[in-house]
């Protein structure tokens, strides 16, 4: 029997990933250090996503000085995430959506914490998606008791021997201590 629903046809769904059926999102960022807000943001994009690859980036739109080496993040990171399959870590130059390009993937992830984040996030959304309007950018709000973490204040405290064992992954805990001291653990 023709119900008015049985000639609806689907919308096609453009595949994030080109190359095959995963569909990967891109999630970049400087992650000087990975904090728990970042890993909340992993963890929620892998609901959307086969695969999510973090893209630690050799140039930020803020200039920033790095505290922690581009290849140390990385491989700090590729052990954070050493059990997971379904999460790859990877260095990138140049534009972030021609690396997207490159990874077969058209969907980008972002964290927004606070209000003060969207003119930024917005803006570079923007322009990631005029550079190439395949691109989807969107954007995750974390889990409420990350919403004052950054990697700057990370940074800020642990240089004056705060702890900060309560917003990084116990691996990059081990980095911070190494570098600043037995203070950033609680020790
Ligand atoms: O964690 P950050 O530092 O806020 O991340 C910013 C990042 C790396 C996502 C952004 O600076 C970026 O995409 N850099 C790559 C160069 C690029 O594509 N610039 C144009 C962005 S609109």
């Amino acid at each position: 029997m023709e119900t008015r629903y049985s000639r609806f046809i689907p919308p096609r769904r453009e595949k994030t990933q080109v190359n095959g059926n995963r569909r990967i999102a891109i999630y970049p960022g400087s992650f000087d250090p990975l904090t728990l807000g970042h890993d909340d943001i992993i963890r929620r994009a892998l609901k959307l996503a086969d695969g999510v690859v973090i893209a630690v980036a050799e140039r930020t739109t803020k200039p920033k000085e790095p505290t922690c080496p581009l290849k140390k993040r990385v491989e700090i990171i590729s052990e954070v995430y050493a059990d997971e399959p379904s999460v790859e870590v990877v260095q990138f130059s140049g534009l972030l959506v021609d690396f997207a390009r490159a990874r077969g993937a058209r969907l980008i992830v972002r964290g927004l914490r606070a209000v003060s984040d969207f003119e930024y996030e917005f803006q570079m959304a923007l322009m990631n998606r005029s550079l190439w309007p395949e691109i989807e950018v969107i954007f995750m709000a974390p889990a409420t008791s990350y919403t004052f973490l950054s990697s700057s204040l990370v940074r800020e405290v642990a240089s004056l021997g705060g702890d900060v064992s309560a917003f990084v992954p116990p691996i990059v805990l081990e980095y911070l201590v190494e570098y600043y001291g037995p203070g950033v653990a609680g020790r």
